[in-house]
């Protein structure tokens, strides 16, 4: 349980508010490298700010205030040009500075450009890895950004899911430290979705917590595994600050204002031996729905039934309502971290997870259970076989509505044919 104080300290992601300073201290997935590839502009609203994404004709990207300085039109709408964006409703040109570079009217008046000169947006750094873009809206010097060791695997079939959750992004992100919750969310309830009369799944035993740098780690013990498993062994990570990397794929809670956040998954398909070399050129990106055409959330995929059990948290959870118990440790070593980075960043120092040595090459790693087998891959017949990687291989586990476009081409990667939608098979 929390104070009211203390949750809307920890929630609100405002420009002023004390948790928005130290999220601008971090990167944000906000967007396919390829959306920009289909439509150079995109409309964006991160942590409360309404923005525009473009890359223009020279390649590059920006990231400036949504309205034009002149009179507040929608450069979502604008032009890209060589260098920087146009606005179309007088053409009032900006580069990734945010500074104006053409006023074509206004130039004809005063050919010093005096007020061009004197006229910038607001404008924030932008940066491409593992086929999404990544935005700062912090104080300078801009820290490294995180390249995490996964995004270099070889032979693997690569996408990244979006989903516009109507909820704020903490209550998503206590779901990253929250190890109980895939035997009821997931297992338990997919099967009773079934109803095929299944039992239950082995229960949690035993649970521990480890911070570390990039994060905590959560170990766990069901009735069915030992101290020998990697899940206690190694775990899992939820990733400082909205992050969370469970070895085949990440999530990120990318905090859109208040009340609603971007639900970001970068999924890693490692091919069978026999499809590798295989070297992916594109990196597709998709938005995956969250209720279906009646307005019923969607229940039958791992990332819908973690949304469902968000949403039905509240826009912001009343954490002054809540019954914490044993299995909440973590939430509880979560809130106090996030708590000391406030602090940290009130006193002007770096809140945790922040980078500033360039990243080794091949990218930062992270431990995961069963890293090996996204290093090396198996045989298909192997492969189909095991329990955990064969489902991976034949159906899109975590979203619903997968395009057939990226199914297609996630079948040529691995040359094995995956189920189509519908309940998943847990
Ligand atoms: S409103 Fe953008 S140029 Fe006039
Ligand atoms: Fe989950």
């Amino acid at each position: 349980m929390l104070s009211n104080e203390l949750n809307e300290c920890l929630t609100r992601v405002g420009p002023d508010t004390p948790m928005g300073k130290v999220l601008r201290r971090h990167w944000h997935p906000i967007a396919g490298v390829d959306e920009l590839e289909r439509s150079p502009t995109k409309p964006i609203r991160l942590l409360g700010e309404d923005l525009v994404l473009y890359r223009d004709k020279s390649g590059d990207y920006g990231l400036l205030d949504r309205h034009c300085a002149h009179r507040r039109a929608d450069l979502s709408q604008g032009i890209v040009e060589q260098h920087g964006i146009r606005c179309f409703y007088h053409g009032w040109q900006y580069d990734a500075t945010g500074q104006c570079t053409q006023q074509p009217f206004e130039e004809q008046v005063d050919p010093a450009g005096s007020l061009c000169a004197r006229t910038r947006l607001k404008a924030y750094s932008v940066k491409p890895a593992g086929g999404m873009l990544w935005a700062y809206l912090g104080p300078f010097p801009a820290p490294e950004l995180p390249d995490w060791e996964a995004f270099h695997w070889a032979n693997g079939f690569v996408q990244v899911v979006f989903s516009e959750v109507p909820c704020n992004w903490l209550q998503a992100q206590e779901n990253s430290i929250d190890p109980v919750h895939f035997e009821w969310t997931h297992a338990n309830w997919s099967r009773r979705q079934r109803d095929d009369g299944a039992e239950y799944v082995p229960t949690h035993t035993k649970l521990n917590f480890e911070e570390f740098e990039h994060g905590f780690l959560y170990k766990r013990v069901c009735e069915d595994t030992s101290e020998e498993d990697p899940l206690w062994t190694i775990g899992r990570v939820c990733l400082w600050p909205h992050g969370f990397f469970l070895g085949d794929h990440f999530e990120w809670r990318v905090p859109i204002d208040d009340e609603n956040m971007l639900s970001v998954t970068w999924s890693f398909i490692r091919v069978p031996r026999e499809s590798e070399p295989y070297d992916q050129q594109h990196i597709p990106s998709w938005y995956s729905p969250i209720q279906d055409s009646q307005g019923n959330w969607i229940t039958t995929h791992v990332i819908n039934q973690d949304i469902v059990a968000w949403v039905g948290q509240g826009r912001i959870t009343d954490r002054t309502r809540e019954t914490l118990g044993a299995s909440d440790r973590g939430i509880a070593l979560l809130r106090r971290r996030l708590l000391d980075d406030i602090d940290a960043v009130e006193a002007g120092r770096d809140p945790k997870g922040v980078l500033r040595d360039p990243p080794p090459e091949g990218g930062l790693y992270l431990p995961s259970d069963h890293r090996e087998f996204f290093l090396l891959g198996l045989p298909r017949e192997a492969y189909l076989r095991h329990p955990k990687w064969g489902r991976l291989l034949t159906q899109f586990i975590f979203h619903a509505g997968q395009p057939e476009a990226v199914r297609a081409a996630c079948e040529v990667a691995t040359g094995v044919p995956m189920k189509r939608d519908g309940l998943i098979d847990l």
